[in-house]
């Protein structure tokens, strides 16, 4: 039979005094974005575990739930709930979490892949085992059921929350792979129990209720105060408290944070996507992610630096590590490196880094950007650097995540949550991040004195209001995405800093409007690309400003003519005042004058617009485009 494998999912689990029902779908609403091919949801009430789940968005499962009569799930004050991305075979109503034990009396759900379950069903099928779903996960539920019986027979204690926590250490004890797991046993009624190894999961606190999710935005509503966990550490959270312990049985602590974004951060706010919101939002998320970074004596300050200025003065290389948009920031983030710092960077796939056993030692500084904290190619790349004793500093949108856990510094980005798969405020904030510790590097090696770096800062302080004065202007290249809507190709090309931009545009059109689109160096074009294009081929040109780097600027506008001349559509992103390029532009949109190195932070902006209007134009879900989920935690 072939297995489904849940990869990445929501999860939420809620314990306390109120109807835990509403609490847990609110909290998977918040985590659809972390897959959504199907739902479900468990709640103790009145001696039973109640579970309904169902294939497709989490509207399904509502509109099951609002149809089922009432038996008292929606009253029960402990609930475990599940948003699921699966990689192969069909994602049914069968294989959705969460998943029984055979007597029904307890419930799983789990974000990973239990690698050894093949073993562990053979097993569990030879003591009589029936299995009624494809998924791995099952395995975990007849597991925990078969140990809690074993418990209760040894214990004198019968169904103390003690015991749903030594079960599911047990199981953990058996498990190979990558997971999170929260389970309820009916005869625990006040208690959901999580574990965690290689996955995310997070402690809400509250009062008298406790919560667990993926991530803070499932209880963000209910508390700001949660907790982090360690690695292979078992959670247990009661009304009354929250107890850890790593799979031994030792007690562990937690570590506490405060959450500084509130529940509106996380709604649309007005807008028809969320998408749409982030980019709005831009503008306030890098003044947040520069806010504060200059310390009174003009250095940059970093969040958490377990690196000490030798060790940054001793680099002699760097390789930046990232996927997808993540990835694109680190190729703007070369430039920058290599022109303020004069070190050598690279930068990698974090799928392929440790594959071509990359030179590293104790000089060599890796940086991991991820939005998530949590995408496992990038988290095996960074823990690939460590083995090989280089130093890692994280670039990272979410406090508490395992990439900035594992590494050796961070610079946390403070663009709040992105919801939208499509990221686009965690890349600029990408950037920013990268500027600053480019800047950073160039301080403390001495390459750079601290006025030179205020004067960068002060220039990267002035985007925001420029991103605003260019989000106000946005409503030709709406336009124009309704008039592009049905171009079957859309190339993109740059120079420089414009080339990751290219890539980044193309991205985004591929995500969202599923549009064969490809980003290119403008001058790699006459080498073989330049075949793609015919007559009325929309190119979107991305233009370096004229009073930078000169020589850039004449040569894409060669590269400009030489699309034009073959019948390319020309759509040409310039700086305000780009006289020379005007007459080779079939549709021209402008931006604000920036600093080359600088101008990625305004020229991707119109690039996001653009695929996010062609997505709405050709009827697409935004926010949730199909095969893609938020957060990538397989490799
Ligand atoms: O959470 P991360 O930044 O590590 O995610 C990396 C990529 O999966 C991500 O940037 C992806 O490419 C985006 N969906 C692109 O919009």
């Amino acid at each position: 039979m072939l297995a489904t494998l849940p990869r990445m999912c929501g999860i939420v689990g809620y314990v306390g005094q109120r109807p835990a029902l509403s609490i847990v779908l609110d909290g998977l609403r918040r985590l659809e974005y972390r897959g959504y091919d199907s739902a479900g949801i468990a709640v103790v009430s009145d001696g039973s575990v109640r579970t309904e789940k169902k294939a497709g968005k989490l509207a399904n499962l509502e509109k099951a739930l609002g149809e089922r009569a009432d038996d008292g799930i929606a009253s029960g004050s402990t609930a475990i709930g599940h948003t699921r991305w699966a990689t192969h075979g069909g994602p049914t109503d069968r294989n959705a979490h969460p998943h029984l034990s055979a007597d029904g009396r307890v419930a799983v759900i789990h974000n990973g892949i239990i690698e050894n379950f093949a073993r562990l069903r053979a097993e569990l099928e030879a003591t009589g085992v029936e299995f009624v779903s494809d998924t791995d996960t099952e395995c975990a539920a007849h597991l925990l059921a078969a140990e809690m019986a074993k418990l209760r027979a040894d214990s004198a204690e019968k169904d103390g929350p003690q015991l749903l926590a030594e079960g599911m250490r047990r199981v953990c004890a058996r498990l190979e792979g990558a997971f999170t797991l929260l389970a309820v046993d009916v005869q625990v009624p006040d208690a959901v129990v999580g574990a965690r190894r290689n996955s995310p999961l997070v402690v809400g606190r509250g009062e008298g209720e406790n919560y667990l999710a993926s991530d803070v935005s499932a209880f963000i509503e209910h508390t700001r105060e949660a907790v982090e966990l360690g690695q292979d550490q078992v959670v247990l959270i009661t009304p009354e408290g929250i107890e850890i312990t790593d799979f031994t049985g030792q007690t562990a602590m937690g570590k506490d944070f405060h959450i500084d974004w509130d529940a509106s951060a996380a709604e649309k706010g007005g807008y028809d996507y969320f998408m749409l919101k982030e980019i709005a939002e831009q503008p306030q998320a890098i003044a947040d992610t520069l806010l504060g970074r200059l310390s009174a004596n003009g250095e940059i300050v970093l969040d958490e630096v377990r690196l000490t200025d030798q060790d940054l003065r001793d680099v002699d290389k760097v390789f930046i590590v990232a996927c997808g948009t993540a990835y694109h920031s680190g190729l703007v983030a070369k430039y920058a490196i290599e022109h303020w710092t004069r070190i050598p960077c690279e930068v990698e796939f974090a799928s392929e880094f440790r594959y071509r056993s990359p030179v590293l030692d104790r000089s060599t500084l890796v940086i991991a950007i991820s939005q998530s904290g949590e995408t496992m190619d990038t988290l095996m790349a960074l823990r690939h650097a460590k083995e090989q004793k280089a130093r890692v500093l994280a670039i990272c949108n979410t406090n508490g995540s395992t990439i900035p856990r594992e590494s050796d510094a961070v610079l946390y980005t403070h663009g709040g949550p992105e919801i939208a798969v499509a990221s686009t405020k965690a890349f600029l904030t990408q950037l920013a991040a990268c500027y600053l510790i480019g800047l950073h590097l160039a301080q403390v090696r001495g390459v750079m004195y601290a006025d030179e770096v205020a004067a960068v800062v002060s220039r990267l302080r002035r985007t925001p209001e420029k991103l605003r004065d260019l989000l106000g202007v946005m409503e030709p290249v709406r336009a124009l995405a309704r008039d592009l809507k049905d171009a079957n190709t859309i190339l993109f090309i740059g120079r420089h800093v414009g080339y990751p931009v290219a890539l980044e545009g193309a991205l985004k059109l591929k995500e969202l409007a599923y549009m064969h689109a490809e980003g290119f160096g403008a001058g790699e074009l006459k080498h073989g690309p330049i075949a793609l294009i015919d007559q009325g081929t929309p190119v979107v040109c991305v233009v370096p400003s004229p009073a930078g780097r000169g020589v850039l600027h004449d040569k894409i506008v060669s590269n400009i003519q030489e699309v034009r001349a073959r019948g390319a559509r020309t759509i040409v992103i310039a700086e305000e005042g780009d006289e020379a390029v005007k007459p080779y532009a079939d549709d021209l949109i402008t931006v604000p004058r920036t600093p080359t190195l600088l101008a990625p932070l305004v020229t991707t902006v119109p690039l996001q617009i653009l695929a996010c209007e062609i997505a709405a134009a050709r009827g697409h879900d935004v926010d949730q485009p199909r095969n893609l989920a938020k957060s990538v935690t397989v490799e």
